[in-house]
């Protein structure tokens, strides 16, 4: 008897199995952000396959927040049409959705939001993004938790089955939690219990917005891999523990941040022709230098978050976990849900190459074909449709 097959709840939403399509920004928006109909084609067929829940790739809550010259938006209702449309095809296909929910805080570009970025703290240039970020007054921070409660009842309005706070790879909420990143001294910052007030803030409003017949989550880096302490397992247990206490469902763990360990999100190959290759010629000296540097030093390996997963497994019992990062054979994944490690497998890479993979599974194959070329980076930075182009 599969594991993965089994059903499982998130709240009161009962998923057919423990698969789950971890958020991978599709780059398939129109500029304005709007999904086009490649999203409703490439998310029909991947809940036709049975999917036990698809989060779509990130949404942002305001422009300043905006990742990718072509993410899709939740700022406003005008997007409203689109994203309706990407809810209905996921459950006429029979699978459950729920939004990932993003602002990218010091991680984007002017040449993408018009503006300079915004941060909880200043703090150092970093070698990715080389953010010079303008520090959130009370007041915007205050404003931008509206703009995540507006996008909630928008999402909510829609129909969606769950939502997912983006806390993870670095962006706006990562930077909050994380000790490195958050240097404020007012009550935002300070104490681990301060940093998580934003947190705190945004799903309490989120709690006020849902209906009973959907679920919370949050995809949070339980590792920063940042030059000073940032997030660590430990710290990102006593974080679930509160997320627990607040009646919020699962957490999806991952690591990383885009700005000071990016490669730590992704593990495998750094195809540094390709990456180098889609900067724009300006940049590609610059990038050249700062890659390839880490070539060779994120070497894959199967579950590279299953020890901090276990970690907070261990430190709070009740919250059900989405294991993501590097997940590539049957058998793996069967023995991490049997041994109780995690509740959900999620994977990003491997449906980019194999749209169609839940049915292999189903059918019995080993190993999902994703090899960790990462060459599929190399597109989104490029901000083209995603596509796996490994040889
Ligand atoms: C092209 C691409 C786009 C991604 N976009 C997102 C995103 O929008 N939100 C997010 O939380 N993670 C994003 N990720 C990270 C994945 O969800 C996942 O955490 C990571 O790839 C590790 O899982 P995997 O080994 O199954 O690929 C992206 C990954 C890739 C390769």
């Amino acid at each position: 008897m599969s594991r993965l097959f089994e059903p499982v709840k998130l709240g009161e939403v009962k998923l057919t199995n423990r698969i789950m399509h971890s958020a991978t920004m599709e780059s398939m928006a129109d500029e304005e952000g709007n999904i086009t109909d490649r999203h409703i084609e490439r998310y029909s067929v991947l809940a036709s396959t049975g999917i036990g829940l698809i989060v779509p790739g990130t949404m942002h809550v305001n422009d300043v927040g905006r990742f990718g010259t072509h993410s899709a938006s939740i700022s406003d209702d005008r997007f409203l049409p689109g994203l309706g449309r990407l809810v209905d095809i996921i459950h006429a296909n029979g699978s459950k959705v729920a939004f990932q929910i993003q602002h990218a805080g010091r991680q984007t570009f002017r040449k993408v939001t018009g503006q300079r970025c915004v941060a909880p703290s200043k703090g150092k240039l970093d070698p990715m993004f080389l953010a010079r970020p303008r520090v959130m007054s009370p007041a915007e921070i205050e404003s931008t938790i509206d703009d995540y409660a507006e996008a909630a009842r928008r999402a909510f309005e829609l129909g969606v089955d769950g939502l997912q706070l983006h806390g993870g790879h670095g962006f706006l909420v990562n930077q909050f939690l994380s000790p490195f990143f958050n240097r404020r001294d007012d009550e935002w910052g300070g104490s681990d219990a301060n940093r998580f007030r934003f947190v705190r803030e945004v799903f309490n409003r989120w709690l006020d917005l849902k209906p009973a017949s959907s679920f919370l989550m949050i995809k949070l880096s339980v590792n920063d891999f940042t030059p000073q302490r940032g997030i660590t397992p430990e710290l990102a247990a006593r974080y679930t523990a509160w997320l627990s206490e607040m009646g919020i469902d699962c957490v999806e763990t991952t690591c990383g941040t885009g700005s000071f360990s990016n490669m730590n999100i992704w593990r495998g190959d750094l195809p540094l022709k390709e990456m180098v290759g889609a900067l724009p010629p300006a940049k590609r000296p610059a990038g050249w230098l700062v890659m390839r540097r880490m070539v060779g030093k994120f070497d894959y390996e199967e579950g590279y978050n299953l020890e901090a997963a276990r970690t907070i497994r261990a430190a709070v019992p009740r919250m059900k976990l989405s294991l993501v990062g590097g997940l590539r054979h049957a058998e793996y994944m069967e023995k991490v849900l049997e041994d109780g490690s995690v509740d959900m497998i999620s994977m990003s890479r491997p449906f980019i190459r194999e749209l169609r993979l839940v049915d292999e599974l189903r059918k019995g194959v080993s190993q999902v074909s994703c090899v960790n070329c990462n060459k599929c980076l190399a597109t989104t930075v490029k901000n083209e449709p995603i596509k796996c182009s490994c040889d």
